[in-house]
C-alpha cells in the first residue's frame, strides 16, 4: 500500500464537498489523510462536519491581518505543520495569493460549479440559468492567479431543462460529489 498523502481541503462555508472528500479519506477510497480543514469564515457550517471527522480546522478572519500575503504567510506555516501535500478548494471564497500559489505551485485545486470556462466567478449556477443552459455541469481545475482560470483536470455534465434553482443546485451538488473526490483520489495517486 502507497504512503498516505496529506490534503488540505478550504472552505468558506456548507462544506458539503469538504464533507465528500473527508468521507473518501476516512473510507479508503482517497489514499490520504485530510489533515487540515482552513476556513476564512469562523464559524461556517464547516466547521461542524469537520469537528464530525474529528479534523483540526484553522479558522481566522482576513479582516485581522494587514494584507492577504500577511494571512497567507499564516496559512503556510499551518499547512507545513501538518505536511500538506495537495490544497483543495471546496467553496473557499477567495482568490489564492501569491504566497500560497508559490509554495504549492500545480498542487492547488478547485471546484467550481460550471463547465469552465463558461460562467466563471460568483454565481456560476445563476448566470447559466439566465443565460438559458439546457447541459449544465462541474469542473475540477488547478488553481492559478486568474479568477476560476487554470487547466482542468475534470468535468462531468448536468442536464436540465427547467428552471426551479433548488432543484438544479441539487442535482449540480449530487455531481460534484461524486466527481470532486474521484478526481482528488486520482491526483494524490499520482503526486510525486
Ligand atoms: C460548490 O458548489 C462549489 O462548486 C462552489 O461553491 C459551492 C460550495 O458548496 N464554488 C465556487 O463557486 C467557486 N468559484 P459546499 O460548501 O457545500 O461544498
Amino acid at each position: 500500500m502507497a504512503i498516505k498523502r496529506k490534503i488540505a481541503v478550504f472552505a468558506s462555508g456548507n462544506g458539503s464537498n469538504f464533507e465528500a472528500i473527508a468521507k473518501g479519506c476516512a473510507d479508503g477510497t482517497i489514499n490520504a489523510d485530510l489533515a487540515v480543514c482552513v476556513t476564512d469564515r469562523p464559524g461556517a457550517y464547516v466547521v461542524e462536519r469537520a469537528a464530525r471527522y474529528g479534523i483540526p480546522v484553522v479558522e481566522f478572519r482576513p479582516a485581522d491581518f494587514a494584507s492577504k500575503a500577511e494571512f497567507e504567510t499564516m496559512l503556510l506555516g499551518e499547512l507545513r505543520k501538518h505536511g500538506v501535500e495537495l490544497i483543495c478548494l471546496a467553496g473557499y471564497m477567495r482568490i489564492i495569493g501569491d504566497v500560497l500559489l508559490d509554495a504549492y505551485c500545480g498542487r492547488i485545486i478547485n471546484i467550481h460549479p460550471s463547465l469552465l470556462p463558461a460562467f466563471p466567478g460568483a454565481d456560476a449556477i445563476g448566470q447559466a440559468m439566465r443565460y438559458g443552459v439546457k447541459i449544465y455541469g462541474v469542473t475540477v481545475h488547478y488553481v492559478d492567479s486568474t479568477l476560476d482560470g487554470g487547466s482542468i483536470i475534470s468535468q462531468a455534465a448536468v442536464e436540465y431543462d427547467g428552471n426551479d434553482r433548488e432543484i438544479l443546485e441539487s442535482m449540480i451538488h449530487e455531481k460534484e460529489h461524486a466527481l470532486y473526490p474521484a478526481t482528488v483520489a486520482g491526483l494524490v495517486d499520482s503526486l510525486s
